[in-house]
């Protein structure tokens, strides 16, 4: 009969969606299992890097906004996570409000750890 076999051809095709849902879930395992340095790196690029170089090499948009990898010799890196939640109210003027969680800050810290250059 027909019908049957039209539903046996059916039961045969979700292999490459199968496939599919598995390379979704990789991707998925793989954000999750990010370095607290990789997470910062994002959440700077999106917070703070309209503003502020956050690379290696290059400059920012923002006139005075200290590049990223230079700030070791301008701030103490080891309170800044606290001043980050507080909305590094001294000397950033410019800068919006933004609430961050504890762990978006220690790991936006340790992004700008991670590029510094003397
Ligand atoms: C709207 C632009 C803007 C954004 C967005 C911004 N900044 Fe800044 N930031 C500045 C400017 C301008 C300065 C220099 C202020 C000054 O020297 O008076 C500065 C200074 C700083 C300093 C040095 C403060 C000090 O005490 O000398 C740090 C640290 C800093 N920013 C971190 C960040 C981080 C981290 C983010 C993202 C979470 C961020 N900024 C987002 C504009 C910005």
């Amino acid at each position: 009969m027909p019908t049957i076999d039209r539903a046996r051809r059916g039961t045969a095709r979700p292999a490459p969606f199968a496939f599919g849902a598995i390379l979704i879930l990789a991707g998925v395992a793989q954000a999750l299992d990010r370095t607290p340095v990789e997470q910062g790196r994002a959440l700077a690029a999106q917070l703070c890097g309209h503003c502020h170089a956050l690379h290696v090499t290059g400059s920012g948009m923002h006139p005075g906004a200290p590049s990223f990898r230079h700030l070791a010799a301008r701030v103490e890196l080891d309170g800044l996570h606290e001043r980050l939640r507080e909305g590094l109210i001294a000397g950033h003027r410019d800068m919006p409000q933004m609430k961050l969680t504890r762990d978006e800050a220690r790991a936006i810290v340790a992004f700008i750890r991670s590029i510094q250059t003397p």
